[in-house]
């Protein structure tokens, strides 16, 4: 399989890139803005694991024709993990324009951009999977938390997204879920709520994401899947 997963230089899409490089037959793509970050992980998943992972410097808010060009010889992508995220912690009346514009700039538009940027080669997958990395604070239902209305709103806005790509994208056989999760031990996690305890470990979350993509793109689609067990 040809898998792309952005947000790769740590945290969950770090660990998601080591889980998916377990299996030799799977070509990774591991794209962030951070190439020594990379660098390290591609070096761990060839020595823990004999996979030659193609890393990728590329911020995803910057117009995609460098990325498509980096992409030119692959035939397609089997999955698309889009999974680079940015959470800014404040009150809403701290809030800039700035800093709600950069939010949605990476949490929804810069999804909007990658998947445009490589539509034409997930079609040409039979398996044909886009996951969004979503947030139960993108969830109506769901408990909401002081200091990140930015954040989901956008998150909401690709829950929202989600569905109506599942619609469009269903002539293509093309799926598109998205799961939503909650707390992770990871940098972004401590940044939001820096007293949590009860988190889960990202390298859980990775198994999981990667079973989800692998495993269930007939039997998932257009669904926002909430993965959590405590709140956050
Ligand atoms: N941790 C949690 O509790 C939690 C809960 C719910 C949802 N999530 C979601 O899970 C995903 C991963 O979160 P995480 O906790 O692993 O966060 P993290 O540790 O902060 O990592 C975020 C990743 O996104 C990348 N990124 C940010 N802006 C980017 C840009 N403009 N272009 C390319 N890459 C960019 C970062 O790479 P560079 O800085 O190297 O570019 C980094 O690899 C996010 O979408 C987040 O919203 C996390």
């Amino acid at each position: 399989m040809n898998i792309i997963v952005t947000g790769a230089s740590r945290g969950i899409g770090y660990d998601t890139v080591l889980e998916f490089s377990k299996n030799n037959k799977n070509k990774i793509i591991a794209i962030s803005r951070d190439m020594a970050r990379l660098e390290e992980l591609k070096q761990r998943c060839n020595e823990n694991y004999g996979n030659e992972i193609h890393v990728i410097s590329h911020d995803i808010t910057d117009d995609q024709n460098k990325l498509k060009n980096e992409l030119k010889d692959y035939e397609n992508i089997d999955i698309l993990i889009n999974n680079a995220g940015l959470l800014i912690n404040k009150p809403f009346l701290d809030l800039s324009i700035e800093d709600w514009q950069e939010t949605f700039n990476v949490n929804l538009f810069g999804v909007v951009k990658i998947i445009q940027c490589v539509f034409d080669k997930i079609v040409k997958s039979k398996y044909a999977h886009i996951v969004n990395i979503g947030s139960m604070g993108g969830i109506s239902i769901a408990q909401k938390f002081e200091g990140l209305s930015a954040y989901s709103g956008s998150k909401s806005a690709l829950a929202n997204l989600t569905e109506c790509l599942a619609e469009e994208f269903k002539d293509y056989k093309v799926s598109i879920n998205c799961l939503c999760l909650g707390a992770v031990d990871t940098e972004m996690l401590r940044l939001a709520f820096p007293e949590c305890k009860d988190s889960f470990q990202s390298v859980d979350i990775a198994k999981f994401i990667c079973d989800f993509s692998f495993n269930y793109a007939r039997l998932f689609n257009g669904k926002i899947i909430p993965v959590s067990s405590t709140t956050p």
